[in-house]
């Protein structure tokens, strides 16, 4: 069997986590546009306030791993995030690649043709979880007609607060592994969709999601034949850092 005789996701179901993070340095608008060159529609994305509660787009509650700085947001000042080097950390090509502001990075989205998954990180030095959906729901107001909008988090609060503003945009809570009980608090949120880590998915879990008319999409699977098997059975799609291994 040839890998494009396999089953696998429709191209809208690619998502790329973090852009293509597995080529580009992860949630720069350099790893956006390589998503896009990759030929993927979607891209995964993570944001979280700075200092002076700009939204700014990065996975850490510190800019230490990712650029050429330290310190953590709630020290930091968005121009001051802004100033660092967000590139050479991961490749020396990417050299002067900066960390961007969601509103940036909407705006890039728009010229690349992309939508996002914006998944809201909730970190220790955010103060108000309304003010934090406020910001988010102004940046993602401003996105091209063509970008579509999805929300995601790990913390359910987030989501309930983004619904109430928000009440057409999916709403994906993110779990490791689905609770017992997934049922009860997706309903409470409310969410359509659970966002797992792919190791934790199994068949019968997408029997049952399925027949409840929710969609599962998994993290972070960067091998098309993981999830073979969990295609027919209902699996929805891939969050990925290497979209062109899905796409062929
Ligand atoms: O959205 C899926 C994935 O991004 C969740 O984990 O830690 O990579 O943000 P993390
Ligand atoms: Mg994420």
């Amino acid at each position: 069997m040839t890998l494009t005789s396999l089953p696998g996701p429709s191209r809208d179901e690619v998502q790329a986590h973090r852009g293509a993070s597995a080529i580009a340095p992860e949630n720069t608008i350099a790893a956006f546009r390589a998503a896009a060159e990759a030929g993927a529609k979607w891209v995964e994305l993570d944001v979280a306030f700075s200092a002076d509660n700009r939204l700014i787009v990065i996975h850490d509650d510190s800019v230490d791993r990712t650029s050429s700085g330290k310190g953590s947001l709630g020290a930091l000042t968005q121009s001051e995030i802004g100033a660092l080097d967000g590139g050479a950390w991961f490749d020396p090509r990417f050299a002067g690649e900066r960390i961007p502001t969601l509103a940036e990075t909407i705006a890039a989205l728009g010229e690349f043709g992309l939508s996002a998954n914006v998944e809201i990180k909730q970190h220790a030095h955010h103060k108000s979880l309304d003010q934090l959906v406020r910001a988010v729901q102004a940046d993602i107001s401003k996105r091209s007609a063509d970008t579509r909008i999805m929300i995601s988090s790990f913390d359910a609060q987030c989501l309930k607060a983004m619904h109430q503003l928000e009440p057409d945009l999916e709403m994906a809570m993110l779990w490791v592994q689905a609770p017992e009980d997934w049922e009860q608090q997706l309903a409470a949120i409310p969410a359509t969709t659970i966002h797992m880590h792919y190791k934790a998915v199994s068949i019968g879990l997408l029997e049952h999601v399925r027949e409840r008319g929710i969609k599962v999409r998994v993290w972070t699977c960067n091998d098309p034949m993981q999830l073979v098997s969990f295609w027919h059975a209902g699996l929805t799609g891939v969050i990925t850092d290497d979209p062109a291994v899905f796409l062929g």
